[in-house]
């Protein structure tokens, strides 16, 4: 299967793509994540990308599709895909329909006011890449799987998210209605699952509700 995650910044695409992707028998494809990744080992897109990703503003769609091209291209991919954070832009949703088009388009719905404490509060580990939030951790410093040293992105800065959050709404959302006028879109609406405790919905639920509209 052919499968994009939708949503903005702090929805959980990451966090939900890890058990999809396992689930599906499809390899999970991050364009921030390569972008972090590509900013750690020095190489010139990693130095190109980071001051768009320090400012909250999109890396240019002919660097991001040149990346994702070559991905694509990769063995792994023969089966299918899930890409998250990928497309961002009309113009890479189109350049995305000449490579390899999506089957179906997962869109996260998750409302604004509550994704600034997502991000505030997230935490990320360098090496086995786990993504937790403070409420979850006895140790807001310590990988609880790995026991590494957590981090918290140069981007989860209060003044950076709400830049994101611009972004998604003025270039990233049309995507939606780009989608849904083709078909694809499945749309989880995240207010309407059950609360916990701490007033947010369970990442299970989200799960299970991903597992329900691809059926
Ligand atoms: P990227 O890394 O893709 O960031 P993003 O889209 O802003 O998404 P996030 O990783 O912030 O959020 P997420 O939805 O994955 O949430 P998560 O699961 O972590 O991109 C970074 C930058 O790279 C961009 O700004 C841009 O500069 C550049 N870039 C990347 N792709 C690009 C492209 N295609 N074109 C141009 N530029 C591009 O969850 C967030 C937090 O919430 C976590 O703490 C998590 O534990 C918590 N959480 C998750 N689910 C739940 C739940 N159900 N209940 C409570 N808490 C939850």
């Amino acid at each position: 299967m052919k499968l994009i995650f939708l949503g903005p910044p702090g929805a959980g695409k990451g966090t939900q793509a890890t058990g999809v992707s396992s689930h599906l028998g499809v390899p999970h494809i991050s364009t921030g994540d390569m972008f972090r990744a590509a900013l750690k080992n020095q190489t010139p897109t990693g130095i190109e990308a980071k001051r768009y990703m320090d400012a909250g503003e999109l890396v240019p769609d002919s660097v991001v599709v040149a990346m994702v091209k070559e991905r694509l291209a990769e063995p792994d991919c023969a089966n299918g895909y899930l890409l998250d954070g990928f497309p961002r832009t009309v113009e890479q949703a189109q350049a995305l329909d000449e490579i390899c088009a999506p089957d179906a388009v997962v869109e996260i719905h998750v409302p604004d006011e509550r994704l600034l404490s997502r991000l505030t509060g997230r935490r990320v580990c360098p090496k086995c890449n786990g993504t937790f939030h403070i409420s979850s951790l006895a140790d807001e410093t310590v990988c609880p799987v790995c026991g590494d040293a957590l981090y918290q992105r140069e981007d989860d800065k209060p003044a950076t998210i709400s830049n994101r959050l611009k972004v998604y709404h003025d270039q990233t959302s049309p995507l939606v209605g780009y989608y849904e006028g083709l078909g694809k879109l499945r749309r989880i609406d995240t207010e309407a699952l059950p609360k916990d405790a701490a007033g947010d919905c369970r990442r299970e639920d989200v799960f299970q509700a991903i597992l329900t509209a691809l059926e």
